[in-house]
């Protein structure tokens, strides 16, 4: 009976991920999603605590262990989410995804210490084990140095034939296993710590090199390598709910990753091996020269005030100055005197997938006047006055005119058709590509420096008094 209700606690769990994944994709039923899926992660955790037992029927007993674990974890958790920036996010989506991947490292490293005797263990469970062992201490690996350099506490660190290196560690680590897993050495207790270490070195040197702005690809790849390795956690215990979970995570990880490459036109591999954000950026790009215009102010409110339709297009500057709210005040103030103002969000604006999103609903601006690029490139022409917030590589025409530019082929949002294009930021410096943007020398666009919140407040006080 009560293993039946610990199946039905599993079957619960596994229809709230769904459901949950599922109610994720609309930004008005997320944070319900999230909420849905944890309720059915609580029911499968407590459900296993309680009402597990083992083949002898024995039931858990070390609950100290237990729950003081599940206390200390909680409230770091809990303290880090509340506190983290908006900014921050992605390093510590990376860190928690680090702790799942070492989590299911522990779990194959245990589970070998446990075997009696390696030469009578069936060959699925130790292939199993290792997989885990392997995957789990590269996605633990990898993430924190993804971590380390989304905070700038790693630099990017390449050498000559890193690349060929990181095959040969690769050979050796599933050379290892395959031998330990066919031939059962007696010394196999202290080899699977050769392939626990020899992994962990192969998660630094796979991400080390990695540049900057490609790090919420690599962290979106590595979040699935911690769902494999959680998968096979399922398998070796048997545990449906984990099994699901694990592959959900592995299987969304992976879409996620597809979907974000093809929003930056470019393949795993050159994001894996390329430079794409690093130190080198842009070294094959045209430098710009030849003069900009600036745009006061007051000129910007009335030309915006006096306009019958406003595109604003968000980017990673509106995020750091956390000005979304100032953006929703100017958006009101505008719609007040009759223009129509809508967003055009680039799917890679920002630093992580869904960002612009995330941060134009966390100021309460209708999900129903964002446009997605596609959508928003057939409305530039009929629109006035495009307002560029923070963004810069997402409006840069040279990823359809400079074959030699490290974003070429990355579809951008058309600004130019528009009749006026204003840029907000604080200087010329360039964007996370580290390219200089030809759109901020065209007679259509002028410069209006500043950081996006102070910019935005004071348009609002101009745009009020007109
Ligand atoms: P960026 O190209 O990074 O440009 C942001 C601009 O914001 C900078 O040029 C900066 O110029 C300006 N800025 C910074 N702080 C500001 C502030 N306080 N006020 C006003 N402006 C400020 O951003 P983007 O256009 O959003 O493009 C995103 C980039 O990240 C793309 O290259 C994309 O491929 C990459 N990327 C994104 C993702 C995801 S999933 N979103 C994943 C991987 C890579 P100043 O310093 O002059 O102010």
């Amino acid at each position: 009976m009560e293993l039946n209700i610990l199946t039905l606690c599993y079957i619960i769990g596994s229809v709230t991920f769904i459901l949950g994944l599922k109610m994720l994709s609309h930004p008005l039923r997320a944070r319900n999603g999230n909420l849905v899926a944890a309720a059915g992660m609580t029911i499968a955790i407590f459900g296993t605590i309680f009402l597990y037992k083992d083949d002898a029927g024995n039931k858990l007993h070390n609950y100290g262990w237990i729950f003081g674990g599940i206390a200390i974890g909680g409230i770091i958790g809990t303290l880090a989410a509340k506190k983290v920036k908006m900014t921050a996010m992605p390093e510590m989506v990376s860190m928690f995804n680090g702790m799942g991947g070492a989590c299911a490292a522990l779990i194959s490293l245990i589970e070998f210490g446990h075997i009696p005797d390696i030469s009578t263990a069936p060959t699925g469970m130790l292939i199993i084990i290792f997989a885990g062992l392997v995957i789990g201490s590269v996605s633990f690996a990898g993430s924190m140095i993804a971590w380390g350099k989304l905070n700038g506490s790693i630099k990017d660190f390449a050498f000559k034939g890193q690349h060929l290196l990181n095959i040969l560690l690769l050979l050796v680590i599933v050379g290892l296993s395959v031998y330990l897993t066919g031939w059962r050495p007696e010394t196999a207790k202290v080899l699977v710590f050769g392939i626990l270490g020899l992994s962990l070195l192969y998660g630094v040197f796979f991400v080390f090199p990695i540049g900057g702005a490609d790090m919420p690809v690599v962290i979106s790849l590595l979040n699935s390598f911690t769902g494999v390795a959680a998968a096979c956690g399922g398998f070796l215990y048997d545990n449906k709910v984990m099994l699901t979970g694990g592959i959900l995570v592995g299987a969304a990880g992976t879409l996620l990753t597809i979907l974000m490459c093809k929003a930056m036109n470019r393949s795993l591999t050159n994001v894996l091996i390329g430079s794409f954000g690093g130190s080198s950026n842009g070294a094959g790009a045209k430098k710009q020269q030849g003069s900009y215009k600036e745009i006061t102010l007051s000129d910007a409110a009335v030309v915006m005030a006096y306009a019958n339709k406003v595109m604003i297009v968000p980017g990673y500057g509106l995020a750091v100055a956390q000005a979304q709210h100032a953006c929703h005040e100017l958006e009101k103030i505008l719609a007040e005197k009759g223009v129509e103002v809508k967003y055009a969000i680039h799917p890679v604006a920002g630093r992580m997938p869904g960002h612009m999103n995330v941060l134009l609903a966390e100021a309460d601006v209708s999900y129903e006047k964002l446009l997605e690029m596609e959508h928003a490139n057939e409305e530039f022409p009929s629109t006035d006055v495009v307002l560029v917030l923070g963004a810069n590589d997402v409006v840069n025409p040279a990823a359809k005119t400079d074959p030699a530019s490290p974003i070429y082929g990355m579809p951008i949002l058309d600004v130019e058709l528009a009749k006026l294009v204003i840029i907000n930021k604080r200087s010329m410096k360039p964007g996370y590509a580290g390219i200089d943007n030809e759109l901020f020398f065209k007679p259509k666009t002028s410069m209006l420096f500043g950081d996006a919140k102070k910019v935005l407040q004071d348009l609002i006080g101009e745009i009020k008094n007109l």
